[in-house]
């Protein structure tokens, strides 16, 4: 059985750049990681399907084959100079699990699927989570291929390159019923490691709600016109962002963040003509997402009045607060306890599919400590034990979960 660590590290040099990892959704080095885990997977002579999106599962028969599966898993896409574990870490542990499931002979009931979703972080497809949504139903397959890129290209022409694509010879996915769902991942906060314990379960998932916000103004000469008679798209949407930041700070239990910012014709000399940037505000309760929200369209009406712009937002997408089913809950404590660890429970602040995939079966999370509290970074780690232990708490939750699922 090959150990995660190692997994991992082969996984960690596909798609690595100047600084850290790039695997966006369907590109090249995505499609390259897929077709690793596939290998790894047809090795252990587990069956390989995938569904029209690219999602791409690895099942373990069960004794009873027509039950519905337990889907254990996580995304192999990664943000731009992303780490090495963030969502890798939940497939290749999976996969691990299962591994561990064969040395054991153990038989379960259900057949065992390792997921490797598409699309979680939505940074190439303007869309978070755009595999684990289409596999719900909460996002329209045929709306989720025609999602476009910054170069205009859509995700159903990306899927059917050779370079990005869906990959071949691998039959596609009719069933989409799901017994109940597992992820394992890393914590990306500095909870577990403040409290100095490798294991933690997950009690709900932060909401989220993502925007894109555009302001046209009017383009000229940095040198001739008057400030009093200017509409300038940047001065704008500074404007804005320092408010809704202030609006969340006061807000209290939230966070937002403006992570992306395009700016045209983008010259020194040249008011700034057209600005787009990214809202993304998250929190445990949707009302103090909503009043980030009012704050957000207030300061769009007010740089309207105010400075010869428009302000225009589009809301692209919102998750509410999600709380992780309580009887998987206390299955994995009961699975994990022989480990002899302290387990702690903990919030997730981070969005992860299985936000999805609570909407459709009973789904619960384990994390492992992510060191400093570091995610979305090139530097992103976590230690080899915790990798490894993270394992062991995962196979045995898959096997005391397997037990009362229906
Ligand atoms: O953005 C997130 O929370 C996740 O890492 N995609
Ligand atoms: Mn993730
Ligand atoms: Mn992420």
């Amino acid at each position: 059985m090959s150990d995660v660590n190692e997994r991992l590290a082969e996984l960690a040099q596909i798609g690595r750049v100047e600084h850290g990892i790039d695997r966006a959704l369907a590109t090249p080095a995505e499609r390259a990681a897929r077709l690793r885990f596939a290998t790894w997977a047809r090795e252990r002579g587990y069956s390989l399907t995938q569904d029209r999106v690219g999602n791409l599962f690895a099942r373990r028969k069960g004794v009873r084959e027509g039950a519905r599966p337990l889907l254990v898993g996580s995304h192999l896409d990664t943000v731009k100079s992303g780490g090495a574990y963030d969502g890798a870490y939940g497939v290749v542990a999976a996969l691990c699990a299962l591994e561990a499931l064969d040395e054991r002979n153990a038989e379960t009931e259900h057949p065992i699927e390792a997921v490797a979703w598409v699309g979680e972080e939505g940074g190439r497809f303007p869309f978070a989570c755009v595999g684990s949504a289409v596999f719900t139903g909460a996002f329209d397959a045929e709306r989720a291929l025609a999602l476009t890129d910054s170069e205009g290209v859509t995700l159903a022409q990306a899927l059917a390159s050779s370079e990005g694509g869906l990959l071949g010879d691998v039959p596609q996915r009719e069933d989409s019923r799901v017994a109940a769902y597992l992820e394992i991942h890393i914590e990306q906060g500095p909870i577990l490691e403040r409290e100095g314990v490798s294991l933690g379960i997950v009690t709900a998932i932060n909401g989220q709600r993502r925007y894109r916000v555009v302001v046209n103004g009017t383009p000229g000469h940095a040198g001739t016109v008057p400030m009093a008679r200017r509409g300038d798209a940047l001065c704008a949407a500074a404007d804005m962002i320092h408010t809704v930041e202030r609006a969340a700070l006061s807000t209290g239990e939230c966070v937002v963040t403006f992570g992306t910012l395009v700016v045209e014709p983008n010259a020194p000399n040249v008011i700034p003509g057209r600005v787009a940037f990214s809202v993304d505000i998250r929190s445990p309760e949707d009302a103090r997402i909503e009043a980030v929200e009012v704050a957000l369209r207030d300061a769009a009406g007010d740089v309207n009045a105010r400075r010869r712009v428009a302000a225009a937002i589009e809301r692209l997408q919102g998750h509410a607060p999600i709380p992780m089913d309580p009887k998987l809950r206390n299955a994995i404590a009961r699975a994990i306890d022989p480990l002899g660890e302290r387990v702690i429970d903990v919030p997730s602040g981070a969005g992860h599919d299985a936000m999805l995939l609570a909407r459709i079966a009973p789904s619960a999370m384990i994390f492992v400590p992510s060191i400093g509290g570091r995610s979305h970074v090139p530097d992103e780690e976590t230690s080899p034990r915790d990798l490894g232990l993270g394992v062991a708490a995962l196979t045995a939750s898959i096997i005391e979960v397997e037990r009362f699922v229906v």
